[in-house]
């Protein structure tokens, strides 16, 4: 479990400080530094990530400062509660936790998404609603590694995403992570043309495409890696290979083989893998993620509630 003396990450509170953006191509001393930094402080194993949160209304001082610390060595927290308590207070109770949960980290912008309730919390189940079929995140199938949202307009991105789990599945149902921050240093550690390509406003083109509601999501284009007023930087990425078109150009080729090698092949070892238990959630500045496929069991199926927000959780 997290406590209060885990490594802190200084560089993260100076990002966006004058002079001191570790993003700035030329300026190889910011980076250098934080790269140093961000590689030593980041957890080598997922109870590094764990905080014990004994409200979700209300996360304390302690375990506020807990799992701001987290997201700021990796952009993502494991909270832990007591299921019990949390599925005796109801359904509806537990939803309107998540929403003051997000409230304390300054997380209140939710993105209006097609299967959100009028909470703006989306229900990740097997289901043959409507407005979710013939989509895989509501299937037992895979997910491979994508950041949520990434087909949204580079203008509008999601910055954070919460993740909660209510039940999880009997078998299976596991999530691997990694800080995109990370992919950005073994990408800038390979060749900065790499880096030159995937900021490129071109970079990646998701095809317009026609929700279950008839509504029509537009083409979305733009880069790979994205930021902020501030410098913070936000990752669109999904590795599916159908219904994306990478600008065709050799580095972006490289780029993406890079990526394919890192998060597809696993070769990057930071990536971290868990398998949420009932009332734990993952709390991140929209993290890179995937999910292995999963076996429900006949009376219990698996439910997570996701919400995901404008903005980046605040001091990280
Ligand atoms: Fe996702």
């Amino acid at each position: 479990m997290s406590t209060s003396v885990e490594p802190t990450f200084r560089h993260s509170l100076k990002r966006g400080g004058a002079g001191a953006n570790p993003f700035e191509f030329d300026d190889n001393i910011a980076y250098g530094a934080w790269r140093e930094e961000k590689l030593s402080a980041y957890p080598r194993d997922i109870d590094a990530l764990r905080v014990p949160v004994a409200d979700l209304r209300r996360p304390s001082a302690v375990e506020n400062d807990a799992i701001v610390n987290c997201c700021r060595r990796a952009n993502m927290a494991i909270y832990v509660t007591d299921p019990c308590s949390e599925s005796a207070a109801g359904d509806k109770s537990m939803r309107l936790a998540l929403t003051d949960f997000g409230h304390a980290f300054g997380l209140k912008s939710m993105e209006s998404h097609r299967s959100a309730e009028d909470d703006g919390i989306v229900a990740i189940e097997v289901t043959s609603a409507e407005s979710k079929r013939g989509f895989i995140p509501y299937t037992t199938k895979a997910l491979s590694w994508h950041t949520d949202g990434y087909y949204n307009p580079p203008d509008d991105p999601i910055r954070a995403m919460l993740l909660h789990c209510v039940r999880p599945a009997q078998e299976g149902g596991i999530n691997a992570l990694l800080d995109p921050d990370i992919v950005y240093i073994r990408m800038r550690d390979a060749g900065r043309a790499l880096i030159s390509a995937m900021l490129h406003p071109e970079a990646m083109t998701i095809p317009e495409s026609v929700e279950e509601d008839g509504s029509v999501r537009p083409t979305s284009t733009g880069p790979v890696f994205l930021f902020d007023d501030n410098g913070r930087m936000t990752m669109r990425y999904t590795a599916r290979k159908r219904n994306i078109i990478w600008r065709d150009d050799a580095d972006t080729q490289a780029a993406v083989a890079l990526l394919d090698r890192l998060l597809g092949q696993e070769e990057e070892p930071l990536i971290l893998k868990y398998k949420m238990a009932a009332g734990e959630g993952l709390i991140s500045n929209n993290v890179l993620h995937t999910r292995t496929a999963f076996e429900n069991d006949d009376t219990a199926q698996r439910l997570l509630y996701r919400v995901r927000y404008r903005e980046r959780l605040s001091g990280t």
